[in-house]
């Protein structure tokens, strides 16, 4: 049997970013790790998301020193909990380390689908596809044939969005992203009809409405400023926006003009609504259910943009912002993992 794991490396915030986030801003350390009280596990993480919340979070929400926090996934190698067996895969917040203490009631047990791989709980069955799906079906209640536009089109919520309104069903759609490799990858790899390239110093309101001559139903905002305000411009009567994100004031330091043509919502009777993902958690057994059984026939496929080692997580952070990422970004610590311990096939 090996020795317990007693110390963690973890990263911590330095100082508060200005703008873009730079490496000196993090500083890489090693704590002592306690040993589990009754109850408890030890976690070595297997897998960390990197994602834009984590930005906002660093401008006041996070203690400056303290340990940073973020979904994982890790497997029990040390057990003092009954629910947590040693081997078993379990989703956690307790990110931007290499082992963590938990509590059976702050982490999931993963469950074991067949031919889905585990890292999926930090994609498409995680809190990334969750947020295109609640966007897609409680938000925007995207009905067959409808017309979707989405921002942030290669990214994490946007391979998701664009493939899910697929399956749901939607019309012609269309998306955004940051370069011309980003744009061939959407139109030629996942499903969009449509895509422009967002930095190509173009009118957006000019590109969408080339890409969608006879307007938009849906938005899925990932980007805010600019990109919602030609989607209002783009969107029929009785459209429907669901706002998930406003990656592009994350790094701004101010929140952008607000998009001028506001009134456009009165004009053409459009519902803007924003939502946070963590308000509709009871979707979640839902999302597998719709999804799986399309992941295990290969009629779609998760799109992980994978960073390797733990040394790399911040690297794979800024990357994220910079836009180097095609799918979720994730950064992989450990070799491939082990098989999940229970069976919950549906
Ligand atoms: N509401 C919720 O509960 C919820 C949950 C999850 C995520 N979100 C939001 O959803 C959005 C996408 O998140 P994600 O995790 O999927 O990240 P992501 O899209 O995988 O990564 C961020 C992407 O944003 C693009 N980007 C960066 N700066 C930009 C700018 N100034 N203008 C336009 N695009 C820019 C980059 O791609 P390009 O190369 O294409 O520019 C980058 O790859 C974020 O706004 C996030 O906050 C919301």
């Amino acid at each position: 049997m090996s020795a317990p794991v007693r110390t963690t490396r973890l990263i911590t915030q330095r100082r508060r970013p200005r703008g873009m986030p730079v490496p000196e801003d993090f500083a890489g350390t090693e704590l002592p790790l306690v040993a589990p009280a009754e109850g408890q596990a030890v976690v070595e993480n297997l897998w960390l998301s990197v994602d834009p919340y984590m930005r906002e979070a660093m401008d006041a929400e996070w203690e400056l020193g303290a340990p940073l926090e973020g979904r994982s996934i890790g497997r029990v190698v040390e057990s003092r909990s009954v629910g947590l067996p040693v081997g078993a895969l379990v989703f956690h917040r307790e990110g931007w380390r290499t082992h963590a203490v938990v509590s059976e009631a702050e982490v999931r047990v993963l469950p074991r689908y067949e031919g889905v791989a585990t890292e999926s709980f930090l994609g498409l069955l995680g809190g990334t596809g969750l947020t295109a799906y609640v966007a897609l079906t409680r938000i925007a209640r995207l009905r067959a044939g409808e017309a979707v536009y989405v921002s942030a089109a290669a990214g994490g919520v946007g391979t998701a969005a664009g493939r899910l309104a697929r399956l749901l069903g939607a019309g012609r759609i269309v998306g955004s992203a940051g370069s011309p490799a980003k744009v061939r990858l959407l139109t030629e790899e996942l499903g969009y009809d449509a895509a422009f390239d967002h930095r190509a110093g173009l009118s957006l309101s000019g590109q969408l409405a080339r890409a969608a001559p006879d307007g938009i139903d849906v938005y899925i905002d990932n980007v805010g400023g600019d990109h919602l305000e030609a989607a209002i411009g783009a969107m029929r009567e009785d459209g429907r926006i669901a706002w998930c994100g406003a990656i592009a004031q994350y790094n701004a330091g101010c929140a952008p003009a607000a998009p001028r043509n506001l009134f456009d919502l009165v004009e053409k009777s459009i519902r803007l609504e924003g939502f946070l993902v963590s308000r509709h958690r009871d979707a979640q057994a839902e999302l597998e259910e719709f999804l799986v059984p399309h992941l295990r026939s290969g009629r779609i496929t998760d799109r992980l943009s994978v960073t390797e080692g733990f040394e790399r997580t911040v690297d794979a952070f800024l990357g994220m912002l910079r836009g180097e990422n095609t799918g979720k970004a994730v950064v992989r610590l450990g070799p491939a993992d082990p098989e999940p311990v229970s069976d919950d096939t549906p």
